[in-house]
């Protein structure tokens, strides 16, 4: 990915890692449009990053997103890197009397359908443009679930499957095709304790990590991992995946 000069479309760009990765896009001059559900982040954002805008997307609302790509086709052209970025978070209890599916179904609109849907929308936006770029957001426990995590684990999984497959029929197009998959961030995705978790990455530095793999290139694969989670990338290939399963999954 180019590290400069691009107009870039980051969902999920009002809190955490989106947001945190819009700023420093933005200070390395890119235009950076943000979406969010949160109107008050988004022109909160915008208001102190001239050069970033806020433009709402509820990825719930099945007329937000026609909506966006409106807008955007309008007011820029030029696009040429989308990050999905967007997505939740839940723990389930399927062994719990009444346990049923709400949670993963949201689960699955949200970081499937949403990530599928965003990148059908805006990929005729981007073929063809000088440095295209089409960057979705998975995560370690893509590789190795947290069982108390499942539909959110199987949901990160299923993208990195998909991201594969996507990145070979864009080849030849081209647009490239990248996974970032984070570690364990401070952000509010699980909730407040999330973001002062002591075991969790301080998110200043996870985007400052991020920052300097892309600029240097430093992503095999083109898949964005930290050194620390190549032992779960490739615990299957190395034999250790019952050792890392149980590591993650105690008891
Ligand atoms: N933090 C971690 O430890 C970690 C680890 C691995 C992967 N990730 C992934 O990183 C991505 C960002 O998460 P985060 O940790 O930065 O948490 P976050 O601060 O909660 O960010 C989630 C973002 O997604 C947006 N979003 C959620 N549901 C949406 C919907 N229905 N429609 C539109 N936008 C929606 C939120 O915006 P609004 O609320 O304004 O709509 C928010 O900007 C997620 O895909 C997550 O799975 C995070």
């Amino acid at each position: 990915m180019k590290i400069t000069g691009n107009t870039i479309l980051i969902t999920g760009g009002t809190s955490g890692i989106g947001r945190a990765l819009a700023e420093a896009l933005h200070a390395r001059g890119n235009r950076v449009i943000i979406t969010g559900r949160r109107q008050a982040l988004l022109d909160e954002i915008a208001a102190a990053h001239p050069g970033i805008t806020g433009l709402p997307l509820d990825l719930d609302d099945p007329g937000s997103l026609p909506r966006l790509v409106a807008e955007v086709r309008a007011r820029f052209p030029g696009l040429n890197v989308l990050i999905a970025n967007a997505g939740i978070s839940r723990t389930e209890d399927m062994a719990a009397d009444g346990w049923d599916a709400t949670d993963a179904e949201a689960i699955v609109a949200t970081n499937i359908l949403g990530v599928l849907r965003v990148t059908a929308a805006f990929l005729p936006l981007l073929k063809g443009k000088w440095g295209a770029t089409l960057m979705a957001t998975s995560s370690a426990l893509a590789f190795v679930p947290r069982a108390d995590f499942p539909a959110y684990c199987a949901s990160k999984a299923f993208l990195h499957s998909w991201l594969q497959s996507l990145r070979h029929q864009l080849r030849d197009v081209p647009v490239e095709v990248l996974e970032l998959s984070p570690p364990y961030v401070q952000t509010e995705l699980t909730g407040p304790a999330q973001a002062a978790d002591p075991r969790a990455m301080p998110l200043d530095a996870y985007a400052a990590e991020v920052m300097d793999l892309l600029e240097r290139e430093a992503h095999p694969r083109d898949e964005i991992l930290l050194d620390r989670d190549l032992p779960r990338r490739f615990a299957e290939r190395d034999g250790r995946y019952d050792a890392v399963f149980a590591a993650l999954n105690p008891g």
